[in-house]
């Protein structure tokens, strides 16, 4: 891992709302906006990992605050958006990170199974954008007009550009998730110049996606294809999220950035 390219302050003043924020990608972006400025509030079903996660940004110096709750919850949406609003005063930047994995045959999965992970990734990333718009829009409560204009990250896949063994489920909700950032860009940027992205990583390390999906294993083997030659590292996909949610990004609305070295498009060499 190497220094940040951008400056420490590009985010300075913003509030920034992560789901999925206390563990894996999610924190790792966390603590991205949070060094470059940003006071940041983390949503997790898991109440420890929240906990811990506010812990370490607090003893880093970054503003930090933590909610127990579930995406796939509307009464938890509404109380961690107000509740982050109450407590910050604004809200700027919305990143829904929190999502379901594992691995299934298609034939072996029921449709709660693949309900569930729709329910969270999709139906859940809908949701917290669709509670979070009141404050995020231009001229929002409490907003200083020079600064309005909040800003979405919806963290996509890959997986379903092509097929992936095992993860229809994933797949058509990550798909869902990108139709849903080109959808709100359309609107929410044509009436509140809300800029609405996605960022579709690719293997990182040292995550419970890589984990989960067994991939650690054949680390060597996909890096054996990879035009970079390497997995990504989580801070890979935080520095996009930086450029983004800040001012860098301002002309960048509905487009989901790919960031896996190539690795989605790459085949075997003959
Ligand atoms: C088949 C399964 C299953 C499995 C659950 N189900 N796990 N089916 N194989 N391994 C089915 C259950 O049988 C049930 O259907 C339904 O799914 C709901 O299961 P619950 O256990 O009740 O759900 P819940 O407790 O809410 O757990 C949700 C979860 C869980 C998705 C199953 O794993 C989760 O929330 N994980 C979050 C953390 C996580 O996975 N993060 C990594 C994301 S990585 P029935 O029909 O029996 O009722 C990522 C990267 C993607 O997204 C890209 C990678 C390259």
């Amino acid at each position: 891992m190497v220094e940040s390219p951008f400056k420490p302050e590009i985010l300075r003043g913003k509030v920034a709302l992560l789901t999925g924020g206390g563990s894996g990608i999610g924190y790792e972006i966390s603590l991205q906006l949070g060094k470059h400025g940003a006071s940041i509030a983390i949503m997790g079903r898991r109440k420890h990992v929240v906990d811990s996660a506010v812990s370490s940004l607090n003893s880093l110096g970054i503003p930090a605050i933590g909610f127990e709750g579930d995406v796939r919850k509307r009464e938890d949406a509404i109380r961690v958006v107000e509740s982050t609003f109450k407590h910050f005063g604004r809200l700027d930047i919305l990143v829904n990170a929190a999502a379901g994995n594992f691995l299934v045959p298609s034939e072996d999965l029921s449709s709660n199974g693949f309900r569930t992970v729709m329910d969270i990734d999709s139906v859940g990333t809908f949701t917290m954008c669709h509670e979070a718009l009141k404050y995020l829009k231009k001229g929002g409560l409490g907003k200083d007009p020079s600064t309005a204009g909040g800003t979405i990250i919806n963290i996509s896949a890959t997986l379903h550009y092509t097929a992936t063994w095992y993860q229809i489920h994933v797949s058509a909700a990550k798909a869902a998730v990108d139709s849903i950032t080109r959808n709100l860009a359309l609107e929410w940027g044509t009436d509140y110049d809300i800029r609405v992205n996605g960022i579709a990583p690719g293997p990182i390390g040292d995550t419970a996606g890589m984990s989960k999906l067994g991939l650690e294993g054949i680390l060597s083997k996909a890096m054996e294809k990879m035009p970079l030659f390497k997995v990504g590292e989580k801070w890979d996909i935080a520095m996009a999220a930086v450029y983004l949610a800040s001012d860098a990004g301002k002309y960048v609305n509905g487009t989901t950035l790919v960031v896996d070295g190539g690795e989605w498009l790459s085949k075997p060499r003959h």
